[in-house]
């Protein structure tokens, strides 16, 4: 078999066999394939399409690229969840906790974030002392006692996705509907649950940009993840503007923490609730979406959620007191207001952009080998449909200096749209695909 042969046929829009795929898929994996020909079928494969079973096959040759995690030693129901990526996106701290404490089992690998987007790894290095990588056997042993455990990923789990997706990055061939459900779905089946949850993000801040799109892509992470024989649900969310308030990792925990211990209402919430309530369901903890609402909010209001996440973050090192006393987390020397100096609503943020601010402020990776300062970011006090009065502060930038808080600042302030007419709360559920 040919390489060139390959390209060429995907180039001309002709559907490749499972050998072809397992070929490439090897090839590149073992380093036989060099990157500038995977660059060209990544490049056909965006402009061409893949159908359903060339999906499978591409996700299947992912998954067995390395390899795979044999969760049946632990007892009872394992549930895995994962986003396509956005900004401000504190998800996994709230939704593991608050389903853990309802005898769901979560057993989760997660990555570090790169660009404007964050990670949940990085985030969860904000507690004092918390290992992101702790041994298989810590690992299998916590998910059993505690019921919960969230390591980096190994690098023998789907090695294919880590070469694919470094590639895909600087190619410009990540917003690609198969290469996207590939790249998820691959590393969620080798780390073996049983019920799948997709937080599928629709905006600008996200790589779906409108809400067809976003849907066909939740349609294709669900068929798969169905022939693959998992439970899995999907839920699109927007993304237009940053999750929640808190963008930068110590600061996202806090507002982790917040929702935890019930002092925070809103769309994080909301956002963990749908998606708890569909690993419920799925379970079999609950019978039906209110039932689940219910032992979620039970969980928040008993404190059995946040306990269960002092129990991550004490299985993995950490230090516990952290969760109940947040002055323990690393906290930035500055703190400087972002001001609008007019009145009128917030129509819309750019949550890229905001990721961006972020980033600059040295809380995310610019390259790979970036170190990060997980006590900077930004705390929005203004989000989409607010009023703003003149001389009003849009959010605080938590920063490692004054001049950076300032540059901040400015930029910050170029992320906000402000008309003079009111603006409407956007939908922030925008659908479930089961
Ligand atoms: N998240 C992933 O894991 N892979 C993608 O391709 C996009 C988002």
């Amino acid at each position: 078999m040919l390489m060139t042969d390959i390209i060429e046929k995907k180039r001309d829009g002709l559907k490749l066999t499972n050998d072809e795929i397992s070929f490439v898929i090897d090839g590149y994996t073992k380093g036989d394939i060099p990157d500038y020909q995977m660059s060209a079928l990544l490049m056909a494969i965006l402009l061409k399409g893949m159908d359903s079973e060339e999906i499978l096959q591409l996700t299947m040759a992912m998954m067995h690229s390395g390899e795979t995690l044999d969760l049946s030693p632990i007892n009872g129901i394992k549930a895995d969840k994962h986003s396509t990526g956005g900004v401000g996106d504190k998800t996994s701290l709230v939704l593991c906790p608050m389903v853990a404490a309802q005898g769901v089992k979560i057993a989760k690998m997660s990555g570090r974030g790169l660009g404007h987007t964050g990670g949940t790894i990085d985030k969860l290095e904000s507690f004092p002392g918390f290992n992101t990588g702790i041994s298989e056997e810590t690992f299998f042993k916590n998910v059993n006692d505690f019921g919960i455990a969230i390591a980096g990923q190994t690098a023998d789990l789907d090695p294919a996705d880590k070469k694919m997706y470094a590639l895909r990055d600087v190619t410009g061939t990540v917003p690609s509907i198969p290469l996207i459900v590939s790249s998820i779905m691959s590393k969620k089946l080798a780390a073996g649950a049983d019920v799948i949850v997709l937080d599928v993000k629709q905006g600008s801040g996200s790589f779906m940009k409108t809400e067809a799109q976003a849907r066909e892509l939740a349609e294709n992470l669900t068929r798969v993840g169905k022939m693959a024989g998992k439970k899995t649900v999907a839920v699109i969310t927007d993304m237009d503007e940053p999750l929640g308030n808190a963008i930068g990792n110590a600061l996202e925990v806090k507002e982790a923490i917040e929702v935890l211990k019930g002092e925070k209402q809103g769309e994080l919430l909301e956002l963990c609730l749908t998606l708890g309530a569909c690993i419920l369901t799925e379970s079999g903890i609950a019978e039906n979406d209110a039932e689940a609402r219910e032992k979620l909010l039970a969980g928040i209001a008993d404190g059995s959620a946040l306990e269960k996440l002092a129990q991550l973050v004490e299985g993995q090192e950490g230090d516990r007191r952290a969760v109940f006393d947040t002055s323990l987390l690393p906290m930035a020397p500055v703190q400087y207001e972002a001001i609008c100096d007019f009145r009128g609503y917030v129509n819309h943020i750019s949550a890229a952009d905001v990721g961006l601010v972020s980033m600059h402020l040295g809380g995310g990776r610019e390259t790979k080998e970036s170190v990060i300062d997980l006590s900077v970011g930004v705390v929005l006090k203004k989000k989409v449909g607010d009023a703003v009065a003149a001389g009003e502060s849009l959010a605080t930038i938590h920063a490692s200096s004054l001049e950076k808080a300032k540059e901040a600042a400015d930029k910050l302030l170029a992320c906000y749209t402000i008309v003079p007419e009111p603006v409407e709360k956007p939908r922030f559920i925008k659908g479930i695909v089961r």
